[in-house]
């Protein structure tokens, strides 16, 4: 039997995101959207691309919560985006309300699901549909790190010149400024980018990464990346429906990992059928440590302006 994917929200990134799901074959997909209309346009425009990409599943667009019943997955990308001058934190006020009724609807029709988040600021929507949508931690996931460490990797071979998919590299912390690219783990087929990039090299490509959103929001003027976060969004819920047990970073509930509590933050986990099935703790740094607190302290004064 097919799996069913819900995408909430049918701006740039939730279109990106149906479309990334419906190439990669991961089952029917359900594109909910406010917007009259919005959702049934882009989902008939996507289901008619079917005979010529070969998909698998079919789509559909809606306004109604009822049609995402019993979904596999639910993908959140519903609320606003980044314009030039705004940070993500600009967007909490708003998205925390359209959150909390995205997560609050479609737990009710889908109280199975593993639910992805990627709206912004990501780590304190994460806590929002946490805290609002009654479902276990362990099924609720916040997509950030899969995106960052895949534009760090992108830098990263860019400047070795190798091919991205050899380039292994992890991003935790928070989706912002004070994200971590950890430097010491980064590696081109086992090789240490330390050893094949010197430190300037390394260190623009750290910033770069850092501010890889706010880089796009600038070229685009209206809005923010979506290609990328659609798919990353894909490449987590792909995980979760095959139950790959692959190992990405993602914003996930941490109880004592990495010496923090009760906060969701990037990490390194283990994405299987029940959601985030283990999180790979490992030794950190005092730098590295230090590096973390700081997304510590930003993410505990976002998850206070929810008020939840
Ligand atoms: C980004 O970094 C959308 O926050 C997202 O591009």
């Amino acid at each position: 039997m097919q799996k069913k994917i819900t995408v909430i929200g049918a701006g740039n990134v939730g279109a990106a995101a149906a479309h990334w799901a419906l190439s990669r074959k991961l089952g029917n997909v359900v594109l909910l959207d406010v917007m009259e209309g919005i959702p049934q346009g882009k989902a008939l425009d996507l289901w008619q691309a079917g005979p010529l990409d070969n998909f698998a599943g079919t789509i559909v667009g809606t306004n109604d919560y009822a049609d995402t019943a019993d979904s596999d997955v639910v993908i959140i990308t519903a609320g606003l985006a980044r314009k030039p001058g705004m940070s993500r934190d600009d967007l909490l006020a708003i998205n925390v309300e359209i959150v909390k009724t995205c997560a609050q609807e479609a737990a009710k029709h889908s109280p199975d699901c593993v639910m992805i988040v990627v709206t912004n600021p990501i780590d304190a929507m994460v806590h929002t549909a946490f805290k609002v949508s009654g479902l276990k931690k362990e099924k609720i996931i916040g997509m950030a790190g899969v995106l960052d460490s895949a534009r760090y990797r992108t830098f990263l071979a860019d400047a070795v010149g190798v091919a991205p998919q050899d380039v292994n590299a992890l991003v935790m912390g928070i989706h912002g400024d004070n994200m971590v690219p950890l430097v010491r783990l980064a590696n081109v087929g086992g090789v240490p980018i330390t050893d094949l990039l010197d430190q300037e090299q390394i260190d623009e490509i750290v910033k770069r990464t850092q501010t890889g959103g706010i880089e796009i929001v600038n070229h685009l003027k209206t809005g923010s990346a979506y290609f990328t976060p659609g798919l990353a969004a894909v490449e987590m819920a792909e995980a979760v429906i095959n139950d790959t047990k692959r190992v990405m970073p993602c914003a996930v509930y941490l109880e004592g990992e990495f010496g923090i509590s009760g906060y969701f933050l990037g990490a390194p986990v283990i994405l299987g059928k029940a959601g985030v099935e283990r999180i790979l703790e490992f030794e950190m740094t005092d730098e590295e440590r230090a590096a973390l607190e700081k997304s510590v302290e930003v993410v505990s004064k976002q998850m206070a302006a929810t008020g939840l």
